[in-house]
């Protein structure tokens, strides 16, 4: 077999949030790749790191007191302690704000420039003239331009969903000190992306052929699609390629731009760049050659995985970034999609914003989650869901239930019989049966269909339980002169359980591990799927893994429950938006605002944050729209309650989705929800409100 050389990346976790089950889906499926890889025997080395630099993590930094490099140091450290926690293998695990990451990103902005590709424009950006910044999109407030919702994001309407350029927004404040920002003149430097549309109209639709002959595209066909959309103009010009700005004014946390004083690459230029910044570090530490990897008409392959959020970055920007510097382009992309838990998307108020570090601390084995997701993962950009009822069968029933049981069934005859030792067993008809398998499930690990190859050991390990239930080890014990069976039977089992085990190895690291030290060898390897251990003694058997509890489980969720109240409670830096301008008693007294009673309140299909209410207003009933879904997770705890809501707007019509025939109201809070307003008992719908 050709020994392959390949270069694997998680994408890299901003460096000011903790870790949670969606960033583990990613690097869980990343890891299990890589130790298969590994475990075939192919050189194949992973490296991540901190994504550190920018905007959010300058001023989380100044909120905490810290310096960005403090700050960033600390999070590196509880980082790595979450993902080692999940055996999360990585070669190197580095950081963005490195020697090497300055390097590199001077080196590729440099050769982009002499190649031509960089050009600089004068822009006009929104300035806080208080903090004396500029102001990223997501650090604007302001009033939507087209529903007119209070506290919107400068770059989309959480309400209405319009996308927008914060100079849009109406009475704009600065998130970071409230002030009215201005805007200003400055000079930034462009990537000019457009001129690269040829190459990557190629590379996106294109594909490498590996030594072992399979051919390998680039991306996936959904991402394809998602590119062609992005890289061809429709009839009316809209869509196709923007030159992309790469430059930042200070203040700013991250790398200055040589030449340019006061410039600094944005985050999003040097980190795809840690990439490569890790693994030289890598390099130099174990002695590889780093050359060998990036040059331009490298042989070897690099896999990035990824978010679908991030496809763009990925896809079109970090090829043509490697590609017009004079490196190589990656071999494959291979983008994943969202956790949802229960079916909706991860709540920090229900608890099931689950960080890694509480369900480390809380006890749970990470191999039960590595397992589950696995179980849930295909080669498809598809969300997967982590039901949590659903967690607690499947890890009961197959790891414990079909796996771990037939070591457990099998290893205590083996040394009270037969002085821990096993027979030759290699022409059993079970064993060749789980041999005949090696190499359609290591073709499903390569295609990262692990569902598929997990389907397949589970129905193995279903086969080797009938055999047990066919031969009754417990009763051939008691029989007179059926040792020999007994020692057959048991062989098998143990034999059985070492193939299992090694098609397991990439999901569960740590019970390969042990399990290697209960049967006796050295370590698992891929071999092992496809031999017997021969006349071998084994060690005693020491129990692998435990049944999940459901207590186990309310109690993550009731701890992720309860540090999100602790986080609310804190004493934080606040931001309140600016009181607006004086308004006088005729100005409120158009606003005609009544008591209106939640007839139904549902979920509305195909938006992330509108609730349809079905409203009892007294004199006539109405449908509101309101965007206050990632508020309401349940919206149907709503029904029957009082709201207070607008009654004279004009009707607006929602997108695709109807027409809201009114405003409710609700506070906006510090940490970004909406809370409804509570109507006093004997209030009732039609009531007037002023
Ligand atoms: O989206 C994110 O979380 C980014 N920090 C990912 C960066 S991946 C790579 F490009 F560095
Ligand atoms: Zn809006």
């Amino acid at each position: 077999m050709t020994k392959r050389k390949i270069l694997v990346t998680s994408a890299l976790p901003y460096a000011n949030g903790s870790i949670h089950l969606g960033h583990m889906v990613e690097h869980i499926q990343t890891d299990i790749w890589v130790r298969f890889q590994k475990l075939r025997g192919h050189e194949c080395h992973y490296c991540c790191a901190d994504d550190t630099h920018g905007t959010p993590i300058m001023l989380a930094a100044e909120k905490q007191g810290l310096t960005p490099e403090a700050l960033i140091e600390k999070v590196h450290a509880e980082h790595l302690a979450d993902f080692t926690g999940f055996h999360i293998g990585y070669d190197n695990y580095y950081s963005t704000h490195s020697p090497e990451n300055k390097q590199f990103s001077e080196a590729i902005y440099l050769a982009l420039k002499a190649n031509g590709k960089i050009e600089s424009r004068i822009i006009n950006q929104l300035f806080d003239p208080e903090k004396q910044m500029f102001l990223p999109d997501r650090f604007v407030k302001g009033e939507c331009p087209k529903c007119h919702a209070q506290d919107q994001y400068g770059d989309n309407c959480e309400v209405c969903g319009t996308t927008y350029a914060p100079t849009e927004l109406i009475k704009p404040y600065s998130a970071v000190s409230g002030a009215t920002p201005v805007l200003k003149e400055s000079e930034h430097f462009f990537f000019k992306l457009g001129e690269c549309a040829d190459f990557l109209k190629e590379w996106t639709a294109g594909s490498t052929t590996l030594a072992d002959g399979r051919v390998q595209p680039h991306l996936q066909p959904e991402a394809l699609n998602k590119m062609k959309e992005w890289l061809h103009p429709d009839e009316n010009g809209e869509g196709g390629l923007s030159d992309w700005d790469i430059s930042r004014d200070a203040p700013y946390f991250g790398f200055e731009i040589p030449g340019a004083p006061g410039k600094y690459f944005y985050v999003w230029l040097d980190a795809p760049v840690g990439y490569m910044a890790s693994f030289q570090n890598l390099c130099s530490r174990i002695g590889i050659d780093f050359n060998e990897y990036f040059k331009a008409d490298s042989e070897t392959e690099m896999y990035h995985f990824i978010g679908k959020d991030i496809l763009y970055f990925h896809a079109l920007f970090w090829p043509a970034m490697l590609k017009f510097s004079g490196h190589r382009a990656p071999t494959g992309v291979f983008a994943h999609g969202f956790l949802t838990v229960d079916g909706q998307k991860m709540s920090k108020s229900r608890g099931t914003f689950i960080t890694a570090r509480s369900y480390l601390d809380g006890g749970l084995n990470p191999e039960w989650m590595r397992y589950y997701i696995a179980a849930k993962l295909n080669s498809k950009i598809e969300d997967i869901d982590l039901n949590l009822q659903d967690f607690i069968a499947r890890v009961n029933s197959d790891l414990v239930g079909k796996y771990v049981n037939i070591a457990a069934r099998a290893a205590g005859f083996i040394h009270k019989r037969f002085d821990g030792c096993l027979k030759q067993v290699s022409d059993s008809p079970l064993l060749q049966q789980l041999a005949a398998h090696s190499e359609n499930i290591a073709a499903d690990y390569e295609t990262r269909e692990y569902a598929k190859a997990l389907r397949d050991i589970m129905a193995l390990a279903d086969a080797v339980n009938e055999y047990v239930d066919a031969n009754k080890p417990w009763e051939l014990a008691k029989q007179e002169g059926a040792d020999d069976q007994l020692h057959q039977v048991c062989s098998e089992l143990i034999n059985a359980f070492t193939m299992l085990t090694a098609y397991l190895a990439p999901v569960l690291p740590q019970v390969a591990a042990n399990a290697a030290r209960f049967l006796n060898i050295p370590a698992i390897t891929w071999a092992h799927t496809q031999s017997t251990l021969g006349e071998h003694r084994i060690n005693k058997y020491e129990h692998l893994m435990q049944r999940v509890e459901q207590k186990q489980v309310d109690d993550l969720i009731e701890a992720n429950k309860q540090s999100i109240q602790a986080a609310e409670t804190a004493p934080a830096a606040s931001t309140y938006a600016p009181v607006t301008e004086q308004a006088s008693f005729d100005d409120f007294m158009k606003i005609d605002i009544r008591v209106a009673k939640v007839l139904n309140c549902s979920a509305v299909e195909g938006s992330s944050k509108l609730l349809k209410f079905d409203l009892d207003f007294g004199f006539e009933q109405r449908v509101i729209f309101s965007g206050i879904a990632a508020s309401y997770p349940n919206p149907a705890e709503l029904n029957g309650k009082m709201v207070i809501a607008v009654a004279n707007f004009a009707p607006r019509k929602m997108a695709k989705f109807g027409v809201s025939e009114g405003m409710i109201l609700s506070a906006a809070t510090q940490d970004g929800k909406l809370r409804l307003l509570d109507v006093h008992e004997g209030a009732q719908p039609g009531d007037k409100v002023g």
